[in-house]
Order: C-alpha cells, then structure tokens, then sequence
C-alpha cells in the first residue's frame, strides 16, 4: 500500500526549480542550456541522487533517475517530463511532470512495494522548441527522429548549433546513434504533465486520462510584396507583404475553425514585418504556422487546402510566397491498457477524472513511437498555461502523483 503523496515536498521541489529562472520579474524563463537551465540540471540531479536514484545523462542531456528493481535486466518503466520553458513561463508545466515523478518513486522506494522492473524519472531535453525552433529534442532523438545530421542543421538565434552547443558542455556527440531506443528497450511510460486547458475544472474533474495526443506542423513562410512609400503609393497599386500574410492567417484560422478532426488547432504566433516602419509598405514578411491535430489525415488536408489557398492570394495580391516545412509530427493514440490501468486506479481511489485528447504536444509524443505510452493530465486554473498566471494545485499534484505511482508500480510488475 502506497502513502498519500507528500504536498508539501511537491511545492518544495516546484519553488526549488523556479529559483533557476531568467526572468524572475515576470515568470519563468529557463531556455536549454542557458545558465539556469544548467543549474535546475544540478539542483535536480542533486535531488535525485538524495532520492538513492541512481542519476545518469545521455549525449543531448536527457537525465535518467533509476530506482533499481528486483530484475533490473528487464525492460524498465519510464516516467518525466521536461524542465525548461517557453519565455515568461509559468512554473509548472514540464516541472510538475518531474516533480511528480519523483515524488512517486519516492513513495514506491519508502513502501517497500516490491517491483521487478526498474523504475526511471526522465528529464527530457528541451520539449519547447525555444531555443532551437524545434520541440522535443531529447525524446525525438530517443524516437529517431532526430539524428546527429538534424542536429548540426539545428541553429539558435546567435547562429549557434545544437552539436556545438552539446560540445562546448562536454557532451559526448559519438553517443547519438545510441540516442535511439529499439523497440522493447523500454516496457511502458507514463508522463503526468498539467492540463493547460480549462476542461478539468469545468468539468469537476481532479484528472485527465489521455487518449491522444496532437502533433505539431510547423511551417515559416515568406511572403515578399513590394517596399514602397506608404503615402505615395495608391491603395490599388501596392504589393503589401503584410496585407497578404494577414489574409494567408486568417484564411489559416477559417479552414482551422471548419476542420473536420475530432480537435485540432492553427496559430499564427510569430510574425517579422520589414523594413517595419510607420510610413513604409513592408516589402517582406516571415511568419509561422503552427498547425495541430490528433489525427494526421485531417491535419493533412487542411496543410493542402492552406497551401492552395495561400498561393491563389499570392497571386491575387501578386506577390511571392515560399513556406518551409520545419516539421511535421504524427499524433499519438495513447496505449489502450495503460488508458484503462488509469480509468481502474482512479475509480479505486474515488477520483473524478476525464478523457483528454491534449492539444499540446509532449514528448511521450516520441517515447509513445517506441513503448506504450500514456499521459494524465492535472487542472490548470482557469486553463492557463505557458505564462506566469499558471497555476496547479498542489492538492491536485498530489492526487495526480498517488494515481502515477499506482499505475507505475503496477506497470513495473508486468
Ligand atoms: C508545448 O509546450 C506545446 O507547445 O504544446
Ligand atoms: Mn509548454
Ligand atoms: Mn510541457
């Protein structure tokens, strides 16, 4: 029998991690590999190890924290999530997942419960794409979506790339091909991670089961008009960049709005006008596309009907338009009998939950590619998420952790 997780502890861990932040005066900001990132590595793995984990890190700096089971050479459960965050963060999403984790293994260790796989807390590297533009790199490169090649054509905005990043900090670089994990290396993971919608505690709800999880298409596209003066120009002789990628947006967010998938979602979230002065036509614009859904076929479609469309308003408007794909993720159903281990544990434990399809990603997104994998979700208050107004209960983390390290104990049985 496992104890109630320990609340305090939980909220100990949370505020431990968000003292390693960049932007203290508003939110959290802890981008990979910048100096708080490296020190929340310390702090955590400090952590771990006065858990009696055993704490190692790979070549891109995912950290394993294993407690050992009575047959160590079978196929170990997983558990984690992430410690770095978007700019001006909350503190709890990724960190929950961590924290949680943690805290379930030290319930599991203090119980005595026996268990015959090896039981692991994961720290994910980098599951936003801040720094790199690119989500999940620790998780995609264990899936083998990410190799060494993607790596050194991953830049930052100082023009950095992720392999000399990872070699300046030491990391050894002839370890990424064993990055990738093979199917059956590990037995089943299980990420808790929070909401960061408002579908739990509308619906009264203390978890969320995950059935799906949506994967990101990413796109940047450039749309070049013509840099004229914004007086002397007619308004019906003008090739506006800006004009156009407005109705490329909006065109985006209608076909969005009418999508026949079960949930799927499109942003605009970044856009660059140049020269970007009051009185000039912009001449060039670059924005994003952030494109979502849970099941690729739908995603598809709509990616086809966008690009159609956009290139009809670029030929309207006369200018030219070129979109990049920076990746294009395939959805994850999460594992039918890990969903139904979730359902049982809490209905034992007489907690109201739901079934969630997450329109953010995760990186069991990518360790759902090689293991079973499932996700539990906790309320966010008013569903905010990725700004500072985030928030969890801590009462809510620690139901979340009881249900975890029920589900985890029983998985490391299997
Ligand atoms: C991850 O934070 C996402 O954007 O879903
Ligand atoms: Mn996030
Ligand atoms: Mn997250």
């Amino acid at each position: 029998m496992l104890e109630h997780a320990d609340e305090k502890r939980i909220e100990n861990w949370i505020d431990g991690m968000n003292a390693f932040n960049s932007t203290p005066e508003f939110g959290t900001t802890r981008i990979l590999f910048t100096e708080p990132e490296l020190k929340n590595r310390v702090y955590v793995k400090e952590e771990m190890e006065k858990l009696g984990l055993q704490v190692t890190e790979d070549g891109i700096g995912n950290i394993f924290a294993v407690l050992k089971g009575s047959q160590p050479a079978m196929a170990p459960v997983w558990t984690g999530s992430h410690i770095d965050t978007v700019p001006n963060a909350g503190k709890f999403d990724g960190m929950a997942g961590v924290v949680c984790g943690m805290e379930a293994l030290r319930l599991i260790k203090e119980s005595g419960a026996p268990h015959k796989r090896n039981l692991a807390v994961v720290v994910y590297t980098s599951e936003e794409p801040t720094r790199f533009g690119l989500s999940c790199l620790g998780s995609r490169a264990m899936a083998g979506e990410l190799k060494l090649e993607d790596a050194e054509n991953l830049y930052d905005s100082e023009g950095k790339s992720l392999t000399q990043v990872l070699t300046e900090l030491k990391y050894d670089l002839t370890e990424f091909p064993a990055l990738r994990k093979q199917q059956g290396e590990v037995h089943a993971a299980v990420e808790l991670h929070v909401e960061q919608n408002n579908r739990l505690e509308k619906g009264g709800e203390t978890i969320g089961i995950v059935k799906k999880i949506c994967a990101p298409s990413n796109y940047t596209v450039l749309v070049t008009g013509c840099q004229s003066h914004a007086g002397g120009t007619d308004m019906t002789d003008r090739r506006d960049a800006y004009a156009a990628s407005c109705e490329m947006a909006l065109l985006l967010e209608k076909l969005a709005k009418e999508c026949r998938s079960e949930y799927n979602t499109a942003t605009v979230g970044q856009v660059e006008v140049i020269p970007g002065a009051i009185n000039v036509i912009p001449g060039l614009v670059r924005f994003s596309a952030d494109i979502r859904d849970c099941n690729m076929e739908t995603k598809q479609e709509l990616i086809a009907a966008w690009k159609e469309g956009v290139e009809k308003i670029a030929g309207k408007r006369q200018v030219k338009v070129a979109i990049t794909e920076e990746n294009n993720d395939i959805p994850l159903t999460c594992d039918e009998e890990i969903v139904a281990r979730l359902q049982k544990i809490c209905e034992e434990k007489k907690l109201p939950f739901s079934f969630q399809i997450s329109g953010p990603y995760h990186d069991t997104l990518f360790v759902g590619r090689f293991t079973k994998a499932a996700m539990l979700f906790v309320p966010s208050k008013n569903g905010i998420s990725h700004s500072p107004e985030e928030w969890t209960d801590y009462a809510a983390l620690a139901a979340g952790t009881d249900v975890l390290a029920q589900v985890l104990l029983e998985l490391a049985n299997e």
